[in-house]
């Protein structure tokens, strides 16, 4: 009987509360304002010593059959990157074998790959003991994706560039949200491609924080907060899947203090009064056509977690 380190890191889900968008540049990325909450939804990353070289991973969990589990895996990439980061002397001798237990829902809009990503850089950083301090983990996480960053992070934060500067934003309490998670995803390019087709030949302006949502958040009053959520993509994401046009006038008659697509979709994030509200909200939109889950979630939560650090037991 031998022993292994096993480390396991949690990351929460995200949704923004506002998502401008600017027009693409020339590298074909769009410019954002966003801001981001962290939600109470988690995929769990746990990461065990494999032989040098050596990066696998599996997934279980919510709709674990559609992640790709070979070298297109995020949180592959995310191992491998940060071991690259470190250079050959130490990154030669290590590997990996990740295994991904899923709650956020994939390519729904809530930052579930990014969020794998980020817990792997963390659970990485810990088994192999290199300690790489936060702003070099922020640097990589940019690297791999524009959310995987604020994955680290936590909480509530404005993001600028691709999304991936950010600043904590102040805010007062928690918020409450129903999250419907549509039976069907979407995939981001194909969501900014759309709105650059909607949007062509009109004057983009430059994406700018909404000062009323910031207000909002400091005020914690969930209808001002509800009155100020805002995403450009959402045009964008009902376009290609119109069905979300009737789910969000569903949710709208439900009176909730706002609602918008989560990301780049389909997910809808329904913000509620209160937790109270929030549970009724959930039962009322619990048929409603084409989604598939119901969640109740609060935020904001901290980014990345260690949550379990020990040895696991191998047979002989
Ligand atoms: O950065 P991330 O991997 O989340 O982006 C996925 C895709 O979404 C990018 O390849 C790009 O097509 C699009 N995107 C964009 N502008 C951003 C963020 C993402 O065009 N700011």
């Amino acid at each position: 009987m031998g022993s292994r380190a096993t480390i396991t890191v949690r990351a929460p889900a995200k949704v923004n509360l506002q998502l401008a968008v600017g027009a693409p540049a020339a590298d074909g990325f769009h410019p954002l304002a966003t801001v981001f909450q962290a939600v109470g939804l988690y995929d769990e990353v746990t990461a065990v010593h494999a032989p040098a070289g050596t990066f696998t991973c599996e997934v279980s969990g919510v709709d674990a059959a559609s992640v790709p589990t070979d070298s297109r895996n995020l949180a592959v990439r995310a191992a491998r990157a940060l071991l690259a980061a470190v250079g050959p002397e130490t990154g030669s001798r290590l590997g990996v074998h990740l295994s991904i237990r899923k709650q956020i829902p994939v390519a729904g809009g809530m930052a579930g790959g990014s969020a794998d990503a980020a817990a792997a850089l963390l659970a990485c950083d810990t088994l192999w003991d290199l300690h790489l301090d936060r702003s070099q983990l922020l640097d990589l996480a940019a690297g791999l994706g524009s959310d995987v960053p604020f994955s680290l992070l936590g909480g509530t934060a404005v993001g600028m560039g691709r999304g991936d500067r950010l600043t904590p934003a102040l805010g007062r309490g928690s918020w409450h949200w129903v999250l419907l998670v549509s039976t069907g995803s979407l995939s981001t390019p194909t969501v900014y491609d759309e709105l650059d087709r909607l949007r062509a030949g009109r004057v983009v302006l430059e994406p700018r924080v909404s000062e009323q949502l910031m207000q909002a958040l400091r005020s914690g009053d969930p209808t001002a907060l509800g009155a100020s959520l805002h995403n450009d993509l959402q045009h964008a994401a009902v376009s290609l899947r119109p069905e979300l046009d009737h789910l969000l006038e569903l949710v709208h008659a439900a009176e909730p203090a706002g609602a918008l697509v989560s990301g780049s979709g389909p997910t809808v994030a329904v913000l509620a009064e209160d937790e109270q509200h929030a549970a009724e909200l959930a039962v009322a939109l619990a048929d409603a056509p084409g989604v598939g889950r119901v969640l109740r979630a609060s935020g904001p939560v901290p980014g990345c977690r260690v949550v379990d650090q020990g040895v696991r037991r191998v047979g002989s």
